[in-house]
């Protein structure tokens, strides 16, 4: 029986039943997904075995043919099939796998990644704190500003060099990138009565060549205080405490002699090297000193142009660099460190 059967099973079907064993054996080898992929282009890729197989209809007599496509398309579908079922075998055991790993749920985690603020921010954010516990407030102006406000009003003539097109970005004629902070002295006093005391943060815009030391952009904090009976000892008390706050208790203040058109007297203002001690060192030049920036006591003329009466209200304002404050608190000497914002250069001062 089993002999007739075998005999009279065609070609074909041996051809196919070969097949099917063997591929049966590869399948149960096949130890990955990688393994079923190869046995699948070795089978029923394009020019794997059944592909093979196909190609030999052509010999069988025409009436054959049609009942061969059939029989090879089942066999096709039969494989695919066994293919199939081993792929989703290969799934479940990997997912089996994952779910039966145990998690320590008290493993510390990988650290996220905390940004820092940015150093000139942070002397900004010390100066404002030091200065709102003495009862000023921090006020904001406008970077683009009139060229009324940034000299007219702040007793800069029409004639001073300042107003240079080469020193200054303008807009238009009368628009421009502010050069300091100074003239939100004048929006502040126009829009509030006397007694006033702000400091005011912001960038200033000058057209100075990039260097070590110079930037077109860089930050001031201005400061400014108005009223009955103010006078240059208040400002020595009040910076001399600004010194302390970002440097030490150790810091003094210094006054040398200087001339701003809006204030008068005019004066420099340093403290203390706070690398050295005062004793000199290669941070400022060997002076002992550092140089902060502009003060002196407001002219008559610009309390005039916002309609205080100088009779009655005087007061005193500065206008100091945040950059060299950072670079002498942090030891840099190149400005542009700060603008390249390399986060390995930040983190280290974080
Ligand atoms: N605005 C001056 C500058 O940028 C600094 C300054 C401010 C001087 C206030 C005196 C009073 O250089």
């Amino acid at each position: 029986m089993f002999f007739r059967y075998n005999e009279l099973m065609s070609d074909l079907d041996q051809k196919l039943s070969a097949l099917a064993s063997r591929f049966d054996a590869a399948l149960s080898d096949a130890p990955d997904e990688k393994a079923l992929d190869d046995l699948r282009v070795a089978y029923l890729g394009r020019s794997g075995e059944i592909t093979l197989i196909r190609r030999s209809i052509g010999e069988l007599p025409a009436a054959e043919r049609p009942e061969a496509g059939k029989t090879i398309n089942a066999a096709v579908e039969a494989l695919e099939a066994k293919l199939q079922s081993a792929l989703s075998g290969l799934e479940r055991r990997h997912l089996d796998a994952a779910l039966g790993e145990t998690i320590d749920v008290t493993f510390p985690s990988a650290p996220a990644h905390l940004g820092t603020l940015h150093p000139i921010r942070r002397i900004m954010n010390e100066l404002a704190d030091y200065f709102e516990r003495h009862g000023f407030a921090v006020v904001l102006g406008p970077e683009i500003e009139t060229d009324a406000n940034n000299f007219d009003a702040l007793n800069i003539p029409p004639d001073h060099p300042a107003r240079e097109g080469l020193d200054s970005f303008y807009l238009r004629p009368d628009l421009l990138l502010r050069t300091h902070t100074s003239p939100m002295q004048v929006r502040t006093m126009r829009t509030h009565q006397p007694p006033v005391a702000v400091i005011v943060p912001g960038k200033a815009y000058r057209r100075d060549a990039i260097d070590a030391r110079h930037a077109y952009m860089f930050h001031q904090c201005e400061g400014l205080l108005v009223g009955e009976g103010f006078h240059f000892g208040h400002l020595k008390g009040m910076l001399t405490g600004m010194c302390r706050a970002l440097f030490g208790p150790a810091q003094a203040v210094r006054f040398r002699p200087s001339f701003f058109p809006f204030t008068e007297p005019s004066a420099e203002v340093d403290t203390t090297c706070p690398g050295c001690g005062g004793s000199g060192c290669k941070t400022c030049g060997g002076s002992g000193w550092i140089e902060l920036g502009g003060s002196g006591m407001v002219h008559p003329n610009v309390l005039r142009s916002v309609g205080y009466d100088p009779d009655i209200v005087t007061g005193w304002a500065f206008g100091f660099g945040i950059e060299r404050i950072a670079m002498v608190r942090y030891d840099m000497s190149d400005i542009r460190d700060f603008f390249d914002n390399t986060p390995t250069f930040l983190e280290q001062l974080g």
